[in-house]
């Protein structure tokens, strides 16, 4: 049920390749990939071309993350690198309905962020259009952030919409995520979570992905 994705920004990157079969052995069920461009957050990741090496060592799907702006250029590119999922921010597009569209023509999931500072509200017309969304629970840009405890009442938020709605939307939470705080983010009403440096500083990747896991079922279970 709960599902944990690892986000590379923490990995070795000169090592990507082996982290991802890593993290995979150790139970990954998706490969988060952040893009970064410089403009829309200020730090620079990497972009299709490294995509498309990820996608022929990974055997679980690449959950992209795009912070980049403008956005509807180059959706086309990110699907043909090979991202399963494509999650854009609703802050980079002024035409988030044609994009979310255009994402599931190319033949992807199609998910939506919204940062911090960006109302719930924005989802109204467009939560039908995706198969995620996103709560970001840090300010995007760097790894090993705090989580910040408001995303608690937007996830409560989205939960409620989607379950109103009757969809099968996932509801993703990126930012801070940790054994020790993933159960709150579950019992919210999350079930898909992005975890960078709470893996990747480890030692045992198994080991703290069935922490996570563990913990984070147990406050989908509490679930209220
Ligand atoms: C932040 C990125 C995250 C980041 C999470 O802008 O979108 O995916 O890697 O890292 P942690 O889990 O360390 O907060
Ligand atoms: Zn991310």
């Amino acid at each position: 049920m709960i599902k944990i994705s690892p986000s590379i920004l923490s990995a070795d990157f000169a090592r990507l390749g082996e982290e991802i079969k890593a993290v995979e052995q150790a139970g990954a069920d998706a490969i988060h990939v952040d893009v970064m461009d410089g403009h829309f957050v200020p730090n620079l990741t990497l972009g299709p071309p490294v995509i498309a090496s990820l996608a022929k060592v990974a055997t679980r799907p690449l959950d992209v993350h795009v912070m980049a702006a403008p956005i509807d250029p180059y959706i086309a590119d990110y699907v043909k690198a090979g991202a399963s999922i494509l999650t854009i921010h609703a802050e980079a597009t002024h035409h988030a309905d044609r994009a979310l569209n255009l994402i599931h023509e190319l033949g992807a999931k199609a998910g939506l962020a919204i940062n911090p500072g960006t109302p719930v509200t924005v989802l109204e017309d467009l939560l039908h259009l995706t198969d995620l969304v996103l709560v970001m629970s840090v300010n995007p840009g760097f790894g090993g952030q705090s989580f910040i405890p408001r995303a608690l009442e937007k996830i409560k938020a989205v939960r409620r919409m989607i379950d109103a709605r009757g969809l099968k939307v996932e509801l993703q939470v990126d930012g801070g995520i940790k054994p020790d705080n993933i159960f709150t983010a579950a019992r919210a009403g999350a079930d898909f979570f992005v975890a960078g440096s709470a893996v990747f500083s480890q030692p045992d990747y198994a080991k703290v992905i069935a922490q996570l896991k563990k913990n984070g079922e147990a406050g989908w279970a509490a679930r209220v």
